[in-house]
C-alpha cells in the first residue's frame, strides 16, 4: 500500500465566487480522501508572495499576486493515500482549456488565469511546506474516518 500523505488544497477567489467550495470538498470526500484542516480566509501580499515565490520571476507573477489576493479563500489539507498526486490529477492540467472533462478544471474552468484551485505539487516537501505557510500544528486535526476500514486493503 502507498503511505498515506497530507496535502494542502486551495479553493481559488475565482472558485468561492463562482459558489464551488461545496462541489470541490464533495468531490475529493467521494473518493475517500479526509478532511483533516480548513480556514475561510483572505490571503494578504506577503503571504501570496511566499506561497508563489517560485513564480516570482515569471512574467504573470503580479497578475497571479493580485488574483490570489482579490477575495477569500478556501484554504485546506486533505489526507489519504498518495493524496497529492490524486488531487492533482482530479484538479487536472494547469490550463483549464486543456483539461480533460470529469477534472476539476476542465469542468469548471476555461482560462489559465482563473483556474478555480490550487493543489500542492508533487516535488518532494511542497505540501508540507504549503501545509506549514497556511496551518499551524493544532490547526490540523488526527481522526479516524468511519469508512476508513472499507476505504483501504489495509
Ligand atoms: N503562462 C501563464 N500565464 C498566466 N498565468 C499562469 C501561467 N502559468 C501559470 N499561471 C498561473 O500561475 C499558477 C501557478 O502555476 P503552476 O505552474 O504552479 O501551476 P499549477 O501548479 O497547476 O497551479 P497552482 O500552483 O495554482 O496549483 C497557475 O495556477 C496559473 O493560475
Ligand atoms: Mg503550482
Amino acid at each position: 500500500m502507498m503511505s498515506k500523505e497530507r496535502t494542502f488544497v486551495m479553493v481559488k477567489p475565482d472558485g468561492v465566487q463562482r459558489g464551488l467550495i461545496g462541489e470541490i470538498i464533495g468531490r475529493f470526500e467521494d473518493r475517500g480522501l479526509k478532511l483533516v484542516g480548513g480556514k475561510f480566509m483572505q490571503i494578504d501580499r506577503d503571504l501570496a508572495e511566499e506561497h508563489y515565490g517560485e513564480h516570482e520571476d515569471k512574467p504573470f507573477f503580479d497578475d497571479l499576486v493580485e488574483f490570489i489576493t482579490a477575495g477569500p479563500v478556501m484554504a485546506m489539507v486533505w489526507e489519504g493515500q498518495d493524496a497529492t498526486q490524486q488531487v492533482r490529477t482530479m484538479m487536472g492540467e494547469t490550463d483549464p482549456a486543456e483539461s480533460a472533462p470529469g477534472t476539476i478544471r476542465g469542468d469548471f474552468g476555461l482560462d489559465l488565469g482563473r483556474n478555480v484551485i490550487h493543489g500542492s505539487d508533487t516535488e518532494p516537501g511542497s505540501n508540507g511546506r504549503e501545509i506549514e505557510l497556511f496551518f499551524d500544528d493544532e490547526e490540523l486535526l488526527d481522526y479516524e474516518r468511519i469508512d476508513e476500514a472499507w476505504l483501504y486493503e489495509d
